[in-house]
């Protein structure tokens, strides 16, 4: 096999993106062989734009439909898994949109269908493919920091208005979409955050429902993690305001890395300061240091997942963003929403009966259904979910 049949379920915001790049030949190792989703509008879209691409408007039907030999879901999060599992059971390889799913209890038995099915699972988790992430992930891994302290990620750039909540019928709702910022924007932070610094062992959270919008989920997080090591860290993150900071410190004994502005400093201490602070005579001393920046170079982005897609099936590479991976972040989120919720500090692995049967609750009484929206699709992948410093 040359180049992988690749069908996308969605043609939404998302999906229609990453058709447009697919049928521009910009991963010569995926060729666009389907296309799917449920809306006729998109139907028709789809058979203006894409007239020689089959169309299934029943995901089922392309899973069964033998022109394809791996699908990309890029439909709302609580459909992920179902669909996932349906394609790996199917003999597909799957390629799934952020997050995972909405419920840590449903991602680990996607995870359990993947192990079975020996196909390829990947996640668009495509932040991981920027350079300065990778390095500050090495950099940890390696021992520069030595043993972690403390981490900070405030990622408060995600502004949305009313109007891009109001844009579609999912958006926003307990029932469409199973949160707020936490489940639509910060999942590519919360992943890179586990990737560099390790799972948190408990979480205390405060979500702020409604706080700048009018909407029925979180716009507004400030999350408090412990680590098994003794490190803490917090993660803030907000769609509610301008200017807004994209801005990662993780703190060691042996240094600092901070990332921002497209820039990682590294604070490279001479000597662990935990030594200087039982050996030295001064009360508050210099520590000598060395001090090296790396700017950000070009960055592979979703086209780079792809790719990374693409050679793991065709060439049996490791993928950047296995989709196993997926329940990590997840579970920080779904961690995050349970201690907001019960006023608690929350334990990791987490309690899955306690957070689903709170977030059931949330969904019976959702306003999910009531605004009929949707959006044509996109056909650029947008500048915003880029690295955005
Ligand atoms: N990786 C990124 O940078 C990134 C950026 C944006 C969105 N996303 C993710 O992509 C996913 C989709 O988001 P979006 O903004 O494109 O949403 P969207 O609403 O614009 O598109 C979703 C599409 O799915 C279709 N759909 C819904 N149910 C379906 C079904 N049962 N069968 C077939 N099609 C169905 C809808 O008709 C719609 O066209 C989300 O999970 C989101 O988190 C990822």
């Amino acid at each position: 096999m040359d180049a992988v049949r690749i069908g996308i379920v969605g043609i939404g915001n998302m999906g229609g993106a990453h058709a447009y790049n697919l049928a521009r030949d910009a991963v010569p190792s995926l060729t666009l062989a389907a296309l799917c989703d449920n809306d006729p509008e998109k139907a028709a879209f789809c058979a203006e734009r894409y007239p020689t691409v089959p169309f299934f408007s029943d995901y089922r039907d392309l899973l069964s439909s033998r022109s394809v030999d791996a699908v990309l879901i890029a439909v709302p999060h609580r459909l992920h898994a179902e669909m996932a599992i349906a394609a790996l059971e199917a003999g597909l390889h799957v390629l799934v949109e952020k997050p995972v799913d909405i419920r840590v209890s449903v991602a680990r038995r996607l995870n359990e269908a993947a192990e079975k099915s020996g196909k390829i699972f990947g996640i668009m988790f495509n932040q991981r493919t920027n350079p300065l992430f990778q390095k500050a992930r090495e950099l940890v891994a390696s021992g520069a920091l030595g043993r972690l302290k403390r981490s900070v990620w405030i990622i408060t750039n995600w502004y949305r208005t009313q109007a891009y909540y109001d844009s579609g019928s999912w958006r926003a709702t307990w029932a469409g979409e199973g949160g707020g910022v936490l489940m639509n924007q910060a999942p590519h932070q919360l992943d890179l955050w586990q990737w560099i610094c390790g799972m948190p062992s408990s979480v205390t959270a405060f979500c702020d429902v409604g706080k700048y919008h009018d909407i029925e989920v979180e716009d507004d997080v400030t999350v408090f993690a412990r680590y098994p090591d003794g490190a803490t860290g917090t993660f803030i993150t907000t769609t509610g305001e301008y200017p807004g900071t994209n801005r990662l410190e993780i703190v060691g004994e042996c240094g600092k890395l901070v990332l921002e502005n497209g820039l990682l400093k590294h604070w490279r201490l001479a000597e662990s300061e935990k030594e200087a602070r039982f050996s030295s005579s001064e009360s508050s001393p210099s520590l000598p240091y060395i001090y090296e920046e790396t700017k950000e170079q070009e960055s592979g982005g979703h086209v780079g997942i792809l790719e990374s897609f693409a050679d793991a099936i065709l060439l049996g590479k490791p993928l950047l963003a296995p989709g196993c991976e997926g329940i990590r972040e997840l579970s920080i989120s779904n961690a995050a929403y349970l201690s907001a919720w019960t006023g608690k500090e929350v334990s990791l692995p987490l309690d899955e009966d306690a957070f689903d049967a709170l977030l059931d609750e949330k969904m019976r009484h959702s306003s999910f259904g009531k605004n009929t929206a949707t959006e044509a699709p996109t056909e650029q992948y947008k500048r915003r979910w880029q690295v955005n410093w």
